[in-house]
């Protein structure tokens, strides 16, 4: 059995149970890029700073570099029995130069090792979601800018409402989108301070440069207080709330989805490459990646709440607890990737089917605030337009018509004011396009929102 590298005080070995249970190999394995380039950092300013030989520190970053290269060609097998990331590529380094692997953890813990590899960590997964993001924001701006002249209801209380067009309501999803890269931009900056230098609490009595290491590593600031270095995931918890708030946008947009792609709505059909069938109900075609981006929310939330509630108990500086930072970000990474990718090409083929979109738009009176605003435009106090317009919804429902197939006659018969006027102000198209005031679902207003946003959305 693999000697721990911290066994010096130790009269006997680990128990394998308390193997299984402390080690993290299992999951934080896949830190091992961060975990090398934070070692080359510090290896590097050892030799710098004259605290190792700069020889011994050259032969070391050259050392982690192989052992960077063999891991990424499969060829390393890590061992529970050394625990973690970090002791695993130690305890290699030390296999491959002996005595000169020996001095790479000169000045440094594995408690600011592994806050500097998850600040790098979350940095880097952060990078990757924003580009998942854009992406996802790409597609729909590009179906939106089909669909300017897509007539759809819009809807509160999930009651047709008043009519817009598909393009403006996949625009109201880029809005969010863009508030969940500024989100992770932000993210990006609260981890953006070393703990590197920090020691296992109290920082070190040799002089490291930490500027020289933050700055290897591509941090802006180092951490001014040492227990917090150690001690803090806030940057981990702004990563999961982030994580959460996207998925949950993406939740909204999946329930949505799956409303849409029912017979009774049939506003959207899936493309068959991102749908499933029943195992019983031959007939079945279900929007299965929407309903599991809808579920698998509910799963990013609960890794927000166990980081939340493991930190909320734990005294300064750092305790093992911490260890149960790593899963559920890792977690939240993978589940929300593979949500946006694959909710990306589900609605990059999916079919509009405009017609639907319009005739249900045509029912449902979604027109009658405009035949209330032509009656203002026309001298009457909105609050007795809406009155008289609700007489008119009443007399429609109970004779089953639209408002616009009512004769001039029967509007007249409501109010003698109306005349043929009004079949051009309730007139789907017209109801939209003059909607035309920033931020409206007017072909014009949308057309140069869509432009807008392909412009913001590269710079963010
Ligand atoms: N695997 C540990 C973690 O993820 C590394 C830090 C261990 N530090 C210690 N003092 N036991 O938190």
């Amino acid at each position: 059995m693999a000697k721990k590298l911290w066994s010096g005080r130790f009269q006997k070995g680990t128990d394998a149970l308390t193997d299984d249970f402390n080690s993290s190999i299992a999951f934080d394995q896949r830190l091992y890029h961060q975990d090398i380039r934070g070692s080359i950092a510090h290896a590097k300013m050892l030799g710098k700073q004259k605290i190792i030989p700069p020889d011994d520190a050259d032969l070391i970053v050259k050392t982690l570099q192989e052992i960077l290269e063999d891991i990424e060609a499969g060829k390393i097998t890590f061992s529970v029995e050394m625990e973690d990331i970090h002791m695993n590529i130690e305890s290699l380094l030390i296999d491959r130069i002996g005595d000169v692997g020996k001095k790479l953890h000169t000045g440094r813990s594995r408690n600011d090792q592994v806050a500097t590899d998850m600040h790098l960590y979350v940095k880097d997964i952060c990078a990757i979601i924003i580009d998942d993001i854009k992406q996802l924001a790409t597609t729909l701006l590009n179906l939106a800018y089909a669909n300017t002249e897509t007539i759809m209801p819009g809807y509160t209380h999930l009651q047709r409402a008043q009519p817009i067009t598909f393009a403006h309501h996949l625009l109201a999803y880029v809005e969010m989108l863009k508030r969940d890269i500024k989100r992770f931009r932000q993210v990006i900056e609260m981890a953006d301070t070393l703990p590197l230098g920090a020691g296992a609490l109290a920082t070190t009595t040799y002089p490291l440069d930490r500027y020289f290491v933050a700055e290897q590593l591509h941090f802006s600031g180092v951490a001014l207080n040492s227990l917090d270095a150690v001690s803090d995931r806030d940057f981990c918890i702004d990563f999961l709330e982030a994580v959460s708030v996207l998925m949950m946008h993406l939740s909204r947009f999946s329930e949505e989805v799956v409303l849409w792609s029912s017979a009774e709505f049939h506003f959207l059909t899936l493309d068959d490459a991102f749908s499933t069938g029943s195992s019983i109900m031959p007939q079945k075609k279900n929007p299965d990646i929407a309903e599991l981006v809808r579920g698998k929310t509910g799963r990013t939330y609960g890794d927000l709440i166990s980081l939340l509630t493991m930190m909320k108990g734990i005294p300064l500086a750092y305790n093992k607890d911490m260890q149960e930072d790593k899963e559920p970000v890792f977690d939240a990474f993978d589940t929300v990737t593979i949500c946006l990718r694959t909710f990306d090409k589900m609605m990059a083929t999916a079919t509009v089917n405009a017609q639907n979109m319009r005739r249900a738009a045509a029912g449902g009176f979604s027109n009658a605030t405009d035949a209330a605003d032509w009656l203002v435009k026309n001298g009457i106090p909105f609050r007795d337009a809406h009155g008289i317009v609700g007489q008119l919804v009443f007399y429609c429902i109970e004779h089953q018509k639209n408002l616009d197939e009512l004769s001039l006659e029967e509007y007249q018969a409501v109010d003698p004011i109306f005349n043929k006027e009004i079949y051009a102000a309730i007139n789907l198209n017209n109801c939209v396009n003059q909607r035309k005031i920033v931020g409206g679902p007017a072909k014009v207003t949308v057309e140069r929102a869509i432009a807008i946003n392909r412009g913001q959305i590269k710079k963010l």
